[in-house]
C-alpha cells in the first residue's frame, strides 16, 4: 500500500518509520514532513491545504492517508477526502469534537458516565470572575474550549493567579470553564477505534514540564515511555470498560461515530480513574515509545479502522520497555533560534532511533526548525536498559543551545 501521512512532527516520523518498517507499505510519503525524512518521500504540503492533499493522493496513487495533528481532523480533513473517495486513518471532523472542544468532551462524559472531575462552564466573563472570586480550595483549573495548542489550560495555584490568566486569555462571549483540581498520577491510554470496536494501545507515561523534576512550564512533551507501570492490568481493563468504550459507544449513539485514536489523558490515584482530557489523535511524543513495541502491522489496524473491521481483532506488544527523549531548542517553550547545526546523528548505533521534530535539511547539512527538535528512542528488555541506551548516546548530538530532561521515566524507575 501506499500512505500519506499528514503532519510535521516527531509523532508523524515515527508513524511512518513505522508503516515502512513492519510491511504495512510500498511507499509512505510525509506532508509537510520535516529533516528526517529522505526528500524524495517529502511532500511540500501544508496540513490544512486539502485540495493539494487531495491532488498529491491522486497523482501518486495513495490507498490511504493517516492524519497525525488534531487540526486538520477538526477542520474536516478526513470527511473532505471520504467525499472524493480517499480512504483517511482519524475522526470525522464531528467525532473530533471530542478534543476540539472541551465542554463538548466534558457533555460526552457526563451523559455517559465516563469518570471526570466537576466542571461549571461559563460564556460571560463577569460570571466566570464571581465563580472564581467564590472559590476557597486552590489549585483550580481553568480550561478554554477550542483548541488552543495546549495554551488552554490554567492551573493558578491562588486568586491573584486565576485573576491574571483570565485577564490574559479570556474573552468575554468565550467559553470557558473551572474544574476540580484532581491530584495523581497522569498517564495516556490511547485506543484504536471503528467506530465501534476499541482496541487499547499499551499505556505511557508523558512528561510536560520543561526541566528536570516536573519543574518549568508546560511543553508540548519532553519526553515518554511505556508501558507506564501505573496503568496496571487491572487498570487497563478499568480504562477500556469506563472509559474508551463508554466513549465510543456514546459516540455512535449521538450519530457520529469515532474512528481513529482515542486518546484519554488520565489521573489516576490507587484504583481510581478519572479523564481529564480527551485528544483524537495519537500522542506526540506517546507514540514515539508505544509503535516500538508494537508487534504485528500498524497499516492492517489502520484499515480495519477505516473498514469498520476491529472486532476479532487484537492489539499485541513486545515485552520490553521504550522510552524517548526529546532534545529542544534553547529557550523553548518560549523563544528560540532556528537554524542551528545538528551533528552527531551519524554516531548513534543501531539500537537507538532518532525520530526528527523541528528539523529540516539545507543543503548537505541538517538544521533546526522548532522547539522540539529530535526524539532520541530506544527500547529494552528493562526500563533502565532502555533508559541507559538513550542516555549512553544523546549527548553526541549537538546543536547551539540544546537541551534535554535527564529524568525521564523517573517515576517508573523510582517505583522499582
Ligand atoms: N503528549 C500530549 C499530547 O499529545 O497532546
Amino acid at each position: 500500500m501506499r500512505f500519506l501521512v499528514i503532519g510535521s512532527g516527531g509523532r508523524e516520523h515515527a508513524l511512518a518509520w513505522r508503516l515502512m518498517t513492519d510491511g504495512s507499505a510500498r511507499e509512505v510519503f510525509v506532508a509537510p514532513g520535516n529533516g528526517g525524512i529522505d526528500d524524495a518521500f517529502r511532500a511540500d504540503i501544508e496540513v490544512n491545504d486539502f485540495r493539494g492533499i487531495e491532488k498529491f493522493c491522486s497523482d501518486r496513487k495513495i490507498d490511504m492517508v493517516v492524519v497525525g495533528p488534531e487540526a486538520p481532523l477538526v477542520d474536516g480533513l478526513v470527511d473532505y477526502l471520504a467525499e472524493k473517495n480517499i480512504p483517511a486513518f482519524g475522526p470525522c471532523a464531528g467525532a473530533a469534537m471530542l478534543e476540539g472542544s472541551k465542554l463538548f468532551a466534558k457533555s460526552i462524559m457526563e451523559k455517559y458516565g465516563v469518570p471526570t472531575g466537576s466542571h461549571a462552564d461559563f460564556t460571560s466573563k463577569d460570571g466566570l470572575i464571581n465563580h472564581v472570586r467564590s472559590l476557597k480550595n486552590y489549585p483550580i483549573v481553568i480550561k478554554l474550549d477550542g483548541l488552543a495548542a495546549g495554551k488552554g489550560v490554567a492551573i493558578p495555584g491562588n486568586l491573584a493567579e486565576a485573576m491574571a490568566f483570565i485577564e490574559e486569555n479570556v474573552k468575554d462571549g468565550g467559553r470557558v470553564f473551572v474544574e476540580e483540581f484532581l491530584d495523581g498520577e497522569e498517564a495516556s491510554v490511547l485506543g484504536i477505534s471503528d467506530g465501534e470496536t476499541v482496541l487499547p494501545f499499551v499505556a505511557a507515561q508523558d512528561h510536560k514540564r520543561v526541566f528536570d523534576g516536573d519543574r518549568g512550564p508546560n511543553t508540548g512533551g519532553m519526553g515518554a515511555y511505556a508501558p507506564a507501570p501505573v496503568v496496571t492490568a487491572a487498570l487497563l481493563e478499568k480504562v477500556c470498560a469506563a472509559v474508551l468504550q463508554p466513549t465510543v459507544d456514546g459516540m455512535k449513539k449521538e450519530g457520529v461515530p469515532f474512528k481513529g485514536i482515542l486518546y484519554a489523558g488520565l489521573i489516576i490515584k490507587g484504583d481510581s480513574i478519572r479523564v481529564l482530557e480527551y485528544n483524537a489523535r495519537f500522542g506526540d511524543p506517546e507514540t514515539q515509545v508505544i509503535l516500538p513495541l508494537l508487534d504485528g502491522r500498524l497499516g492492517d489496524y489502520f484499515q480495519a479502522s477505516v473498514n469498520g473491521g476491529l472486532k476479532g481483532m487484537s492489539l499485541r506488544f513486545r515485552d520490553e520497555h521504550a522510552i524517548t527523549v526529546v532534545m529542544a531548542s534553547g529557550g523553548y517553550p518560549g523563544n528560540y533560534a532556528k537554524g542551528m547545526e545538528i551533528t552527531g546523528l551519524d554516531k548513534m548505533d543501531n539500537d537507538v532511533i532518532v525520530f526528527h521534530a523541528g528539523t529540516k535539511r539545507q543543503g548537505d547539512r541538517l538544521v533546526t526548525a522548532g522547539g522540539r527538535v529530535l526524539n532520541v528512542t530506544a527500547a529494552g528488555k528493562t526500563l533502565a536498559e532502555a533508559r541507559e541506551k538513550v542516555y549512553g548516546r544523546i549527548g553526541k548530538i549537538f546543536f547551539d543551545g540544546c537541551f534535554y530532561r535527564r529524568d525521564i521515566a523517573h517515576r517508573a524507575l523510582d517505583r522499582a
